[in-house]
């Protein structure tokens, strides 16, 4: 059994990753510092699969117990390196906490998987770092544009530094998966989106407004050049999100791969508007959301959505829930941490 280590394993998309890890029949290690995450997601994933994965507590920034984690689970044949800071606003506010967690661990990490046999890397990017794209859907080769916030650098830089270590380790091989708006929820309702605090995403703050928590959802604008003046993302299932990295990872290890540093979207490739996906959510949940239009926010893009021919055609992966299937996963999870 391929023993396969989960960086951020505890986290929203890695935990949704782990599950299908597990259920491909893959062996899994998750580190994660319960930064922003807990050890009852292990519970969640061991009741979905009937496997508890095997957790250990380790902050990435110690170099030194980086390194012992590495000599003692030396047979690793792969590594999913989630585990980052990614909140856009507060990295404006602290830039520092986001160069020092989310570009110290990942040269950690790097310097430990070089000395493994078998190197196969999966890295968590992100669709930050093509900023606002001259042309929609956005292919992989679009150009990267400067950083709107620290937490996009952090991941253009990631991108970078995996590139130059691709250059001299030939044996090591890598795939940066960018991800466009990962929202919803496990349809067992077991795991899904813990947001501390007040959610800085869209669909968190729509389920907490149902759910009485807020008062109501701040639309930020309704003036931009597109059909109803609200911004365009493509929001794409986290379960989809999570099967991509097990093809991702399995390309790698079988060797399928054309070059040892491969970039590919993962998206719908459909643009939903702000409007469009609060009507999903009233139509899966039966609700009428209390919203009301706000100023624009500083740094959000009028649109971004994925081409998926890359990844559709190379990596052979495709979305295959809608933006429906999403919203009621997450207002079942809503309604289920919540005892509603
Ligand atoms: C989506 C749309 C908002 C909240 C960010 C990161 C990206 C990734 C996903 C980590 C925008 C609007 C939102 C609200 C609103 N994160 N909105 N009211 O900004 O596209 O992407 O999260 O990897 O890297 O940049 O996602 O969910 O914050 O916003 O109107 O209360 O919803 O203006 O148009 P975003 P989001």
């Amino acid at each position: 059994m391929k023993k396969i280590l989960v960086t951020g394993g505890l986290g929203f998309i890695g935990s949704h990753t782990v599950v299908e890890l597990q259920e491909e029949g893959f062996e899994v290690v998750i580190i994660d510092d319960l930064s922003n995450s807990s050890t009852d997601v292990l519970d969640g994933i061991e009741a979905i699969t009937g496997k508890k994965p095997v957790f250990e507590e380790l902050d990435l920034k110690e170099k030194a117990d980086v390194e012992r984690f590495f000599k003692k689970h030396h047979n690793l044949s792969g590594v999913i390196h989630f585990a980052a800071s990614k909140a856009v606003g507060e990295s404006v506010e602290k830039p520092l906490l986001y160069y020092e967690n989310n570009i110290n661990t990942l040269v950690y990490v790097l310097k430990e998987i070089l000395g493994l046999d078998a190197s196969n890397f999966i890295f968590s990017s992100s669709c930050t770092v093509y900023g606002q794209a001259e042309k929609m859907p956005i292919t992989e080769n679009a150009p990267v544009q400067p950083a709107e916030s620290p937490y996009g650098n952090t991941k253009q830089i990631g991108e970078e530094i995996i590139k130059d270590t691709c250059k001299i380790a030939p044996k090591f091989n890598a795939i940066a998966l960018r991800y466009f708006n990962p929202i919803g929820a496990h349809p067992s309702s077991k795991i899904g989106e813990l947001p501390i605090g007040v959610p800085q995403n869209l669909v968190p703050f729509i389920t907490q407004t149902a759910a009485g928590l807020r008062e109501s959802l701040s639309v930020f604008g309704n003036d931009y050049s597109t059909p109803d003046g609200t911004c365009i993302r493509d929001y794409i299932h986290v379960v989809d999100l999570a099967k991509a990295h097990v093809i991702a990872l399995r390309r790698l290890l079988d060797k399928k791969n054309t070059s040892n540093f491969e970039t590919f979207n993962v998206g719908t490739g459909l643009g939903s508007s702000v409007l469009e996906v609060i009507k999903s959510f009233d139509k899966v949940s039966g609700q009428s959301l209390n919203y009301k239009f706000a100023p624009r926010r500083e740094g959000d893009v009028v649109s971004a959505y994925a081409n998926t021919d890359k990844a559709n055609n190379v990596l052979g992966w495709k979305a295959r829930l809608t933006l429906d299937d999403a919203m009621l996963s997450a207002w079942n999870w809503e309604k289920k941490i919540r005892n509603l």
